[in-house]
Order: structure tokens, then sequence, then C-alpha cells
């Protein structure tokens, strides 16, 4: 179909997961991509070579998307290998999961500042250039427990109910720009993140999911593609919950 022709995207945390499902999708659609992973290691290779089966420009860059500096670096470096950003999907997430009688002072910053604060710092390094070109957009990768918020995951789900209020502000701030910012609130997807999970947590999440089934990365990559398509042209600053019917 072709939705995402001569654009091109740059993706956090593109090297596996949700991440790499959403590169493969808009690859397909025959935009370019830079994906960006904390590494650049045999994953970040395997996933480079899979991108360019569609024929587009797709490259992998290692960059800590926490880190203004890094951002500033890896971002000027994305601009000498690809003429402009179109899409730009804050993806990337780690959980540090415990009960807040245990949480730390590090497992909090460690999950707001991979979660929450790498949307600023790459959005903020991105904005001028969509501003300049009058289009753009921007997905944030939220999750369920960020509207409900769940026991065990304080940090991981201030976070994501963060990552929603950045998305609803910057779609007022940038929308006159032509600037279009919407989140994914996914609910139990099949990745690395989840196969941590316990037994008995996963069986929970199963009987409170009415679609009965885990979500696939690709369940979530087509929302994403939806999102960064001329489809969603009149769809800012929105949440879409990817879950099954986990939510209602
Ligand atoms: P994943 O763990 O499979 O992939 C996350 C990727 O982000 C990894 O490649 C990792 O190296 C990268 N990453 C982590 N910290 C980084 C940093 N500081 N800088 C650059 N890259 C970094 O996770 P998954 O499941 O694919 O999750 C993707 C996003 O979807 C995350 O934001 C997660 O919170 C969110 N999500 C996932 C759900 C699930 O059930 N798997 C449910 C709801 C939301």
């Amino acid at each position: 179909m072709n939705l995402l022709k001569g654009k091109t995207a740059v993706i956090t945390g593109g090297a596996r997961g949700i991440g790499k499902s959403i590169a493969m999708k808009y690859a397909k659609e025959g935009a370019n991509i830079a994906f960006i992973d904390l590494r650049y290691d045999e994953i970040s290779v395997e996933t480079e070579n899979d991108l360019k089966a569609f024929g587009t420009i797709c490259k992998g860059y290692a960059a800590n998307v926490a880190d203004s500096e890094a951002v500033a670096q890896v971002v000027s470096e994305i601009l000498k290998d690809f003429p402009t950003i179109d899409i730009l999907v804050n993806n990337a997430g780690i959980t540090r999961d415990k009960l807040l009688m245990r949480m730390t002072e590090e497992d909090w910053d460690m999950v707001i500042n991979v979660n929450l604060k790498s949307a600023f710092v790459m959005t903020k390094a991105i904005q001028s250039i969509m501003i300049k070109q009058r289009h753009g957009v921007i997905v944030n990768m939220s999750s369920v427990v960020g509207v409900s918020g769940n026991a065990g995951q304080a940090n991981y789900s201030a976070s994501k109910a963060g990552l929603i209020g950045f998305t609803k502000s910057v779609a007022k701030e940038l929308g006159s720009r032509n600037i279009r910012s919407n989140a994914i609130a996914p609910g139990f997807i099949e990745t690395a993140m989840t196969k941590q999970l316990p037994e008995a947590v996963i069986e929970e999440y199963m009987k409170n999911i009415p679609l009965k089934r885990p979500g696939t990365p690709d369940d979530v990559a087509n929302i994403a593609l939806f999102l960064a398509s001329d489809m969603s042209s009149y769809v800012t600053g929105q949440v879409i919950h990817v879950c099954g019917g986990l939510n209602i």
C-alpha cells in the first residue's frame, strides 16, 4: 500500500520487540528507518538486515535515549544519513517492578528517565526539524497501566501516565504546526519484557483479557502504522488502547 512512501521514521528501542515490529511495518510501507537502541550489537545488525529487505534505507544507532547529550549526538548522526525526520516513535522502555516498600530511589529514577524523560529529550531534539518542514508525527508508547495503575509498578505506571500528559501537551503545543502527537497503550504483549513475568501473573492477565490471548508486537505495530500514516490525519492527543479489552 506504500502508506509511508518517502517518509523517514526514527524509532527508539527499535532493535527488538515492539520497536522492531513497528520498524518492519513502516519499512514495508515504504519508510526509511533510523532505529536507536542501547547498543549496536548482533541483534541490531540482524534487525538492520531484516529491514533492508524491504528496499528502503535502514540503519541502527547506539545511544541511551535518556541522556540528552547522547541524543543530540545521535540525532546529528541520523541527519547526516537521512534527508529529514517525519515520524518519531518514542518506544524504548524498561521495567524495575517492585512493591513500593522495596522500590529504591534508583529504581524510580531509572524507569522515569528511560520511559518518560527520553520522550522529552527525543522530542525536543527533533521538534525543530518537524516545525521547519511544517509536518510531523509523534507516537509515544504508553501502557494500560499508565491509565489503570498496577501494584508493583508504581515507577512504571507513573512513567507511562506521564507519557500520556506529555502526548496531550505536545498535541496542543504543536498542532498548529501540523505536528500530531498520540500515544498507544498496549496491554499484555508477548515480548522479552513480559517473558520475565511469573506464570501466576500471566494467568491472572489471561483471566482479565476478554479476547483471551496475549497481544503480539504486530498488533501494536498495526496501530503505530495507522497513527504514523495520513489515515489518522485528524487524530491527535489521543491514547489508543491495544489490549484485547483488558482496560474495560
Ligand atoms: P523490549 O524489552 O523487548 O524492548 C525494549 C527495547 O528498548 C530494547 O531493545 C532495549 O534495548 C531498548 N532500550 C531500553 N532502554 C533503552 C535506552 N535507555 N536507550 C535506548 N534503548 C533502550 O520491550 P517491549 O516489550 O518491546 O516494549 C516496548 C515498549 O512498549 C516499552 O516502552 C514498553 O514499556 C511498552 N509496553 C510493552 C508492553 C508489553 O506487554 N510488552 C505492554 C505495554 C507497554
